[in-house]
Order: C-alpha cells, then sequence, then structure tokens
C-alpha cells in the first residue's frame, strides 16, 4: 500500500506542518504503508494557462514536474496533503498544483482514493484550510478521513496533541484503505460529481477528446 504525502510548506522539514506531516507518515508506516514524501516547493510547477489542451490531449503544456507528481498521485493508494496558512489559505505552491489538475477532476481520476489534510497557523483558520484542501480531495474522488491542525499560537499540549492525533490519522488512514471503508455521504458527494462530470465531457466530446475517450475507457459511458 503506498501513502503519498505532498507538502505544500516552504519552510521544508523547519517548518511545523512538516512535524504533523512525519507524525502522520510514522502512523501510516507502523500499520504498514510504504510512504512517498514530496515537498511540492522544491518541484518546477508552472501555472496553468486555462488553454484546454490537457482536455483534448491529456498533456499539459508546460514541461515541468507535474506529470511525475501526477503520476506518483494516481499510482497512491492514499493521499495526505499538508499546508501552513498563508493569508487565511493553502500556500501559492500547492494551489499551483491544484490548479494544474482539472483534467484529473474531469476524469475524476482519484477515485477510489483515501487521503486526509494537515494545516498549521500562527493564529487561525488552520481548521479552513484543512476544510478547503479536503474538498479539494473530495472534488477529485477521494474519499476523506479526517483532517488534522494546529495553532502555533497555543500551548505545547495542544500541539503535542495534535502530533498524537496525525499519528493516529496516518494509521487510520491504512485502516481504511485496507478495508474500503464506505462514507455514505461522501459517496453521494461523489456520485453527484460523476454526474456533473459525465455532462461536462459529454457536451464537449468533439473538443476534449482525450477526456471523452478516458470516459469511454473506464465503461462509465
Ligand atoms: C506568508 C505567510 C502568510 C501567513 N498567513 C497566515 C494567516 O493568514 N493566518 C495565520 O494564522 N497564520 C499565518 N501565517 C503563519 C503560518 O501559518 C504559521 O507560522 C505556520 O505554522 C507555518 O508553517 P510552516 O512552519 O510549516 O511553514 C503566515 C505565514 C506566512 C509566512
Amino acid at each position: 500500500m503506498k501513502i503519498l504525502v505532498l507538502s505544500g510548506s516552504p519552510r521544508g522539514k523547519s517548518g511545523n506542518t512538516y512535524r504533523l506531516m512525519d507524525s502522520a507518515v510514522r502512523g501510516a508506516q507502523d500499520a504498514g504503508a510504504e510512504t512517498v514524501f514530496i515537498d511540492i516547493t522544491k518541484k518546477e510547477i508552472n501555472y496553468c494557462t486555462g488553454c484546454s489542451t490537457c482536455y483534448s490531449t491529456g498533456k499539459c503544456i508546460h514541461e515541468d514536474d507535474y506529470e511525475e507528481i501526477l503520476a506518483l498521485i494516481l499510482e497512491s493508494d492514499g493521499i495526505i496533503l499538508g499546508s501552513p496558512v498563508y493569508i487565511n489559505s493553502v500556500t501559492a505552491q500547492l494551489k499551483t498544483l491544484f490548479d494544474r489538475m482539472p483534467d484529473a477532476v474531469h476524469c475524476q481520476m482519484l477515485a477510489g482514493k483515501y487521503g486526509f489534510s494537515i494545516s498549521t497557523a500562527g493564529g487561525s483558520n488552520a481548521d479552513l484550510v484543512c476544510d478547503y484542501m479536503n474538498e479539494t480531495l473530495r472534488f477529485m474522488g477521494v474519499s476523506t478521513t479526517g483532517e488534522v491542525y494546529a495553532v502555533m499560537a497555543e500551548d505545547d499540549n495542544a500541539f503535542n496533541e495534535a502530533c498524537n492525533n496525525a499519528y493516529e490519522l496516518g494509521k487510520d488512514l491504512v485502516a481504511a484503505i485496507s478495508e474500503k471503508r464506505v462514507y455514505p455521504e461522501q459517496d453521494i458527494i461523489h456520485g453527484e460529481m460523476h454526474d456533473r462530470m459525465k455532462n461536462i465531457v459529454l457536451s464537449n466530446k468533439n473538443n476534449w477528446s482525450h477526456e471523452f475517450d478516458y470516459w469511454k475507457k473506464k465503461g462509465w459511458l
């Protein structure tokens, strides 16, 4: 079982977010998973230009590290996202990665995977940033198993508790994948997304041939 950890913290391994992510990684490893950690802030990921080339060809116009990261995402069973709060949102680096993934959304490429999100903030909104990252995962078809965050202005006990929770969530992610855990409320969301994306792909089938072919091959049309 492979768990991919994508870090959007520019402070890397000396950052607060890394400490929570590391706890989650240890939890997943102790439960038997293989983990791969990618610091996306050290990768070259260019901005989406909105050209729609990926919809029609499955390839981006940029030649950078995105393809390698997408391949890692697609071969993983579980995904852990981590980002500090930067002005009430994820870091620009993580958002830039998300923005490169509309083809993955249209094709619901991450359907069947599980994941969760981690955030730290100086003072506030780490919960909202976790919610946003989890919503983004679900947008692509992932079932989310929880979230863990810490506000650095709080005391050390709160941070240590968050580390423990991250460890437990890491372990629980492995359990969710093993047992193919069902989240009935999320299945409704996935079903609605599937129908929405199907309509988009069908309405654009003459222009977005890659997406139409992808859906056909999946047996979804
Ligand atoms: C550019 C920037 C923007 C930030 N914006 C916020 C913010 O909006 N709200 C907040 O509570 N903390 C904010 N912070 C503080 C970080 O979220 C906090 O220190 C976090 O733990 C850093 O994580 P890291 O050590 O993994 O980089 C900001 C920090 C930076 C550098």
